[in-house]
């Protein structure tokens, strides 16, 4: 079989595979050796009976051929994902637990599928095995398979397309496949990308029918003495490329619409730190402070509220604040009660100050538990007789300390295009207390095509902050109470562009952080990406308002998955609640899970966006646009 020749003599339709050839480059080549085929026969209709019995198996092997060629080649394009069952209508058949019209018209499909398929099998062991039956049994089943009766393949075939490109099926496939749609989060692909692999399961159906029913011709011509059957055969060729052709133009409205966006969904109740979520930590902390070291005279004369931005001052002789990690900048002070038991957290220099606060009224901040540390009573007292020295339940932005994690990588990332590598997935990741969005990347082929054993994650640039030749504000960003806000916005390549780059800058006049994808134009038959010149880098100079998170809880204690989508504006890292958390996490968590096609593809965009549901805080997390066909599919028929 000369599968890497057919990579190259059929560049009409792209398809998500290895080596080039698509199911449409294959239903030409189905046809073309067919009607090759069909000159031959003409030759062995004045052959008598007896003496060419030979010719007769061998023409049979000839189709066998045709067979074995195609099973390859479907076997090499259906080649998603081999540990799940390949057949995504049973996939989703099996997932949806729905009983409606639409189901029912899947199930049809499907069962028809499975006769079609069944017959083609057969039709196979027939025509390999030819020499082991008389003519009488290859005869009868190929009046069965080629009759006009209601079972026979080309009434079925009929059928099946009837169904397929039948009003609202595809229409509710794509809802139900779209994001948020209820089939969504079965596959890791994009709803074209879905609706392509559908497709092409059709097709991939079709060929084998259209075989079927044209050895079914051939027998009953070189068998049996009904005449040559070359009208017959030629009209099944016809109907064969109407319906490809029908099929691809379907198909193409379809894509128009269909969502290109990967992204992730919770894994329930599964939250698993580094590994599905990551969190800014040290950042902001609920603390408790008296009046008295938070007055720059050590006067307990104002009250809490006053101190809405300041510091630590002296420690003085008050116990409690010398215990505690001094903080720089203290905001937000608020009086909570006259007497307070604090539980102060073991992991005080990797994530929290206090699991819980216990104020005298009996409210608790946070979650009470069994404290590991010794609790510690807190407790107003007069000073200078009339002076009320109460302690203040206030924000402290720790800095940057050493232990702290509240950094984010600015330093650009773009694919090896010397190996002529584009991105084909991302995640967040921590490395070395610093967020990174790292990328996956691929090696591009011809047609959109990535090279399956090229794909790799691009390991983090290897350094910390301590590291004096890498600068805050321009290597990384470092968020400060002044300066915590992230941009959530998709960005698109522009046509005849890929996307090879992802990158942050932090935009000085807004003081947020500002996604940016660099993008590369490339040759979409020979699949060669530019080189030379430098990336283009797409942004979004548009600011959309603020998500508002107001005393949220943290998001790993929701119990059911998010259920609003953000984007288009932008959110600042904050405080979780003081009530639910004793306000000691930073919201929003960042979402830790890999977005990458079940079957890489290119990218035409990248977004950051947030996910939640109302109370908690939420997921920062990215998404991708797989590559859009819809331009290169052609009729492959004309
Ligand atoms: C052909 O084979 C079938 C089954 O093996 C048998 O029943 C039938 O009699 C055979 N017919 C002829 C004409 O040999
Ligand atoms: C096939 O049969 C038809 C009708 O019997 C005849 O007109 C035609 O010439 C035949 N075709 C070939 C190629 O022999
Ligand atoms: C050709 O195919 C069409 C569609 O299946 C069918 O209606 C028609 O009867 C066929 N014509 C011949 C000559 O077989
Ligand atoms: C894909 O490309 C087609 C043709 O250019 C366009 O009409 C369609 O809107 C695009 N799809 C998306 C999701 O951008
Ligand atoms: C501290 O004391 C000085 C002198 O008594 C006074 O002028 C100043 O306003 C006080 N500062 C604050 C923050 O209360
Ligand atoms: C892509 O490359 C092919 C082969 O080198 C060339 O014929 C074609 O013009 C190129 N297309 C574009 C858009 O540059």
């Amino acid at each position: 079989m000369q599968s890497s020749l057919l990579c190259f003599l059929f560049i009409t339709f792209v398809s998500f595979v290895s080596c080039s050839i698509t199911l449409f480059e294959l239903s030409v080549k189905v046809t073309n050796a067919i009607s090759e085929n069909v000159a031959n026969v003409n030759e062995f209709t004045k052959v008598t009976d007896t003496d060419n019995s030979k010719q007769k198996l061998l023409l049979l092997l000839k189709l066998d051929g045709i067979a074995v060629e195609i099973d390859e080649i479907i076997g090499q394009i259906q080649r998603i994902d081999k540990d799940k069952d390949l057949n995504i209508i049973s996939r989703l058949l099996k997932k949806l637990a729905m009983n409606n019209k639409w189901h029912s018209t899947l199930k049809d499909i499907r069962m028809i599928q499975t006769y079609l398929n069944d017959y083609y099998k057969e039709m196979k062991k027939y025509i390999r095995d030819a020499d082991e039956y008389n003519s009488t049994v290859l005869v009868d089943f190929a009046d069965k398979v080629a009759s006009g009766s209601k079972n026979s393949v080309p009434s079925l075939l009929n059928l099946l397309f009837e169904k397929v490109l039948g009003k609202d099926f595809l229409e509710n496939l794509l809802k139900y496949l779209k994001p948020n749609g209820i089939c969504y989060c079965q596959e890791k692909q994009s709803t074209a990308e879905i609706l392509h692999t559908f497709m092409n399961e059709i097709q991939t159906t079709s060929i084998k029918s259209f075989v079927s029913i044209y050895a079914a011709y051939m027998i009953k011509h070189i068998y049996s003495d009904k005449g040559n059957f070359t009208k017959a055969m030629l009209n099944a060729s016809d109907n064969f490329q109407r319906r490809t052709n029908n099929l691809i133009s379907t198909l193409k409205t379809h894509m128009a619409t269909a969502s290109l966006e990967v992204r992730r969904c919770d894994l329930l109740p599964n939250h698993i730190y580094g590994e599905t979520y990551l969190e800014i930590k040290n950042f902001l902390h609920g603390i408790i402070i008296n009046k008295v070291n938070l007055d720059p005279n050590g006067s307990c004369k104002k009250e809490c509220n006053a101190y809405s931005y300041t510091k630590h001052y002296n420690c003085g002789s008050n116990e409690w604040c010398r215990k505690e990690a001094m903080c720089s900048k203290v905001i937000g002070c608020q009086y909570v009660d006259s007497s307070m038991e604090v539980c102060p957290s073991k992991m005080h220099k990797t994530s929290r100050r206090y699991e819980y606060v216990k104020l005298g009224n009996g409210r608790v901040l946070g979650k009470e538990k069994p404290c590991d540390t010794d609790i510690t009573s807190l407790e107003t007292y007069r000073n200078w007789v009339f002076w009320k020295c109460s302690y203040c339940f206030c924000l402290c932005d720790e800095g940057r300390k050493f232990y702290t994690q509240n950094h984010i990588n600015m330093r650009p990332v773009e694919s090896n295009i010397h190996r002529n590598m584009v991105v084909t997935g991302l995640r967040f990741i921590e490395h070395n207390h610093i967020i990174h969005l790292q990328i996956q990347e691929g090696k591009l082929l011809p047609n959109g095509q990535i090279d399956l054993n090229s794909v790799q994650w691009l390991a983090p640039e290897d350094y910390d902050i301590t590291q004096r030749n890498y600068v805050n504000g321009k290597d990384y960003h470092t968020l400060s109470w002044e300066k915590r806000s992230l941009q959530l916005v998709d960005i698109m390549a522009k046509q005849g562009n890929i996307v090879t780059g992802v990158g942050f800058v932090l935009d000085k006049f807004r003081n947020h952080l500002r996604l940016q994808v660099f993008t590369r134009p490339f040759n979409f038959t020979t699949g060669e990406v530019t080189k030379t010149s430098k990336a283009v880098v797409e942004a979004s100079y548009e600011v959309g308002p603020q998500l508002k998170l107001d005393a949220v809880d943290i998001p790993t204690n929701a119990i059911f998955p998010s259920n609003q989508f953000e984007t288009n504006k932008f959110v600042k890292f904050t405080n979780s609640d003081f009530e639910k958390d004793a306000g000691q996490s930073t919201v929003p968590f960042l979402d830790a899970l890999p977005v990458e096609s079940a079957n890489p593809v290119p990218l035409s965009g990248v977004g950051i966006f947030h996910k939640g549901r109302l109370g908690f805080g939420g997921f920062i997390a990215p998404r991708i646009f797989t590559y859009n066909f819809t331009n290169h599919l052609e009729s492959v028929f004309f």
